[in-house]
């Protein structure tokens, strides 16, 4: 509990100054408020709206007596009203305001008091409408609300965390920055678009039809000018206050207009369609940023829990979200392509966003995505465009080294970072073969993240014989290798997915396979082409464990992709015994597809063929949860990569299937799983998208309840996985 301020004078009974005495009136925040205004009329109107305690008769005084003086007059005035008071100050008051510039505010301290007085705490609440006067006055007015202090070194500590406390008991989130990126930030956010609404107004006003303008004018107008029936004198100050801010922020604006009016005379649509696209994602994503769902932020911030009721059956016909290895590359090779190329299926979630995003950031027109619809506007091989900061590709392992082998062969500097746990994973897969083709290629600490590329190199083709199974490493060299001098060859050690050389076959660019060795000659070009992305195998895997390992249970899943480079998960669990049939077989773009059925049959412990792991090693979370519920023992060998995924799956799997009741003991390249009941418990999903959901589906086969924590991460790769697995039968709560 902090101590209530004594008491508390606002010099300028406005909306500012008066809801601030209300909040802190009616929360407890201080004993007695006392008002006053230079015009008496608002003193009245205040006392009488209950909204200050006293009415101050003289200035002067009024300031002896207060303990904390908040300065809630127009930055215009406030010099004038410091030299007023500045005899009346006592050391131990403490001296605030609420002005939207700090800059100038400051300086007239300096200039009043000789220096900015340690007990002075400038301040800006970021808050307001277009109403003003104290009849406008509301207690809730800073709730929720961002209030800017802009300490200087030589403020007070406690003074400053007085103020802190004075915001914090109206309900508003205080932060600290300093004077001069305050007016910047502010010039860019408030002050710009206010300059901007009276001018719109006032030009439409101007014009003799003007009667019909404002007549038929619609929500677009109200929206964008409703800020133009703001205080003239308020933001008259505000401007001669902020010049500087303003004026710099308002020349880049004006050059984007220039370039908006030249594109509109030249009739160039895609400078037109440029910049409304990035405009709406940037617009779209400071809504989620807003509503806490944005892909950039670090999703460890956001706390999601599931909880899974025990039991029930699996069943319905369900097609879950695109396939997201394919949702990636349909941007990146879309983007390099010449000509428009339209994507159906695209996965929306986080991380085929964030791939699309830095896609923006290098200056290629993308529309949508709209309900999986996305049309990529191609550049050509070398059409990229420097990206104005480092590229953030959120949790994607796949997008992070893809993109190193696309970067490596462009002419700018490019940077790639990601979330936390992408942060962490091994990196020098891929930068030593690029190293190798002569790229100028660093890595961070440990060899993880990020990733800075000098451009400019030239490169040239190897003939790399990858050390792993990884298709993500065999991906990234040939995307390096169509900017390399020769051909370039990739051999792996097992077949892993093949996506990278079918779709770049689908946009006319040559791969030639041949067994272990995929190869592509660089400098060629590629043509726009329509892609179908079809479920993702990964993310129905969920559906098919979970019909396999629950009695009475049939599910149907549409359109899964069915590359044979991905159906490691369904031979595995076929040979456990269950009962999936491949329906409808068929061809989408250059991928094969089915409809999958799959009914519940008894599940029996096998030791997992190696050569299926990486035809299955985004499914193992789930199998194993099929291990759990099997007859007899299953044995995993071969998959030490699962240790370096988004998180450790080994570790986590059998930590949580312990908590579970399970007998499992993991090994250094996988686990041995006995089957049995699964009980009740709270597991940790670690933020690993494919833990949680594996977790989840254990519930139906257990008899208590599975409480799994940090599960925000679905949204990376199965955004809509909770309304779709409760539409099949599972009790799933999500708290957070
Ligand atoms: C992927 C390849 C796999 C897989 C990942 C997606 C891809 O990684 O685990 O989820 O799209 O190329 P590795 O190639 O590193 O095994």
């Amino acid at each position: 509990m902090t101590t209530p301020i004594g008491r508390l004078l606002v010099v300028g009974l406005g909306l500012i100054g008066g809801s601030l005495a209300l909040g802190l009136k009616q929360r407890g925040g201080c004993r007695t408020v006392v008002g006053f205004d230079i015009n008496p009329a608002e003193m009245d109107e205040g006392l009488h709206r209950g909204v200050i305690d006293e009415k101050a008769e003289e200035l002067f005084q009024a300031v002896y007596d207060a303990d904390v003086v908040v300065l809630a007059v127009p930055v215009k005035v406030m010099e004038g009203v410091l030299a007023d008071i500045r005899n009346a100050i006592r050391p131990e008051t403490i001296l605030t305001d609420v002005g939207s510039a700090k800059g100038n505010v400051v300086e007239a301290a300096r200039r009043v008091f000789g220096e900015v007085p340690a007990n002075f705490v400038p301040g800006h609440p970021i808050a307001g409408s277009e109403k003003s006067g104290v009849s406008s006055a509301k207690a809730t007015l800073y709730e929720h609300h961002k209030v800017i202090l802009t300490p200087l070194s030589e403020t007070d500590r406690f003074a400053l965390k007085r103020i802190t406390q004075m915001w914090e008991s109206v309900g508003a989130e205080v932060h600290h920055m300093n004077v001069q990126r305050h007016d910047e930030v502010l010039a860019a956010t408030s002050h710009l678009p206010h300059l901007l609404a009276f001018s719109l107004v006032d030009t439409l006003a101007n014009d003799h039809e003007n009667r019909d303008i404002f007549r038929y004018a619609a929500g677009g107008f109200r929206d964008f000018t409703r800020i133009a029936a703001s205080d003239p004198m308020m933001w008259h100050d505000i401007f001669l206050a902020n010049s500087e801010a303003t004026l710099k922020v308002l020349k880049e604006f004006s050059k984007g207009v220039d370039q908006l009016r030249t594109a509109i005379e030249q009739r160039d649509g895609q400078h037109l369609l440029g910049v409304f696209t990035r405009a709406k994602s940037a617009r779209d994503h400071f809504s989620k940023i807003l509503t806490g769902t944005a892909y950039s932020l670090p999703m460890t911030d956001k706390n999601i829990t599931f909880k899974v009721k025990p039991g029930g059956t699996v069943s319905g016909e369900v097609r879950v979200a695109g396939d997201k290895s394919m949702s990636h590359r349909s941007i990146m090779l879309g983007a390099l392509a010449e000509g428009v190329t339209e994507v159906e299926g695209f996965l929306e979630g986080e991380d085929s966003l964030a791939t699309l995003q830095a896609f923006r950031d290098m200056g290629v027109v993308i529309e949508g995505p709209y309900k999986g619809r996305v049309t990529i506007h191609g550049v050509g091989m070398h059409g990229l465009k420097q990206p104005p900061g480092p590229l953030y590709v959120g949790n994607s392992g796949t997008a992070m080294r893809l993109f190193a082998g696309l970067l490596a062969g462009q002419s700018f500097n490019s940077e790639l970072t990601g979330d936390e746990s992408l942060s962490k994973r091994p990196m020098e897969r891929v930068a030593v073969p690029l190293r190798s083709m002569g790229a100028q290629i660093e890595t961070g600490e440990g060899g993880c993240p990020p990733i800075r590329i000098r451009g400019g190199a030239t490169l040239k083709a190897i003939d790399y014989k990858m050390p792993m199974a990884s298709a993500q490493v065999k991906s990234c060299v040939l995307l390096a290798g169509l900017y390399a001098q020769g051909e370039t060859r990739v051999t792996e050690p097992a077949p892993t997915r093949d996506h990278t050389e079918r779709m770049l076959s689908g946009f006319g660019y040559e791969v030639s396979r041949e067994g272990a060795v995929a190869r592509l000659t660089g400098g060629g070009k590629m043509t726009a082409t329509h892609i179908d992305v079809p479920a993702d195998i990964s993310s129905s895997a969920f559906f098919m464990v979970a019909a396999a390992i629950t009695p009475g249970s049939d599910i149907l899943l549409k359109h899964v992709g069915i590359n044979p480079t991905r159906i490691g998960v369904i031979n595995i669990l076929q040979a456990m015994g269950a009962d999936i049939v491949l329906q409808n077989e068929r061809e989408a773009g250059g991928e094969p597809v089915a409809d999958l059925r799959v009914r519940y049959a008894p599940l029996k412990g096998i030791n997992i063929p190696e050569d299926q792991v990486p035809l299955a090693i985004d499914e193992f979370p789930s199998l194993f949860v099929a291990a759990a519920c099997a007859d007899g023992v299953t044995t995993l060998t071969g998959a030490e990569e699962l240790r370096v995924k988004e998180s450790d799956r080994i570790q986590a799997m059998v930590d949580g299937l312990k908590v579970l009741g399970v007998d499992i003991e993991g090994t250094p390249d996988g686990a041995i799983i006995k089957g049995g009941q699964i009980s009740g418990g709270r597991v940790d999903s670690l933020g690993d998208h494919r833990i949680a959901m594996s977790f989840a589906i254990a519930g139906l086969r257990a008899n208590g309840e599975i409480q799994i924590d940090d599960c925000a991460n679905v949204a990376t790769s199965f955004p809509n996985f909770v309304d779709l697995v409760r539409s099949v039968g599972l009790d799933i709560e999500v708290k957070g």
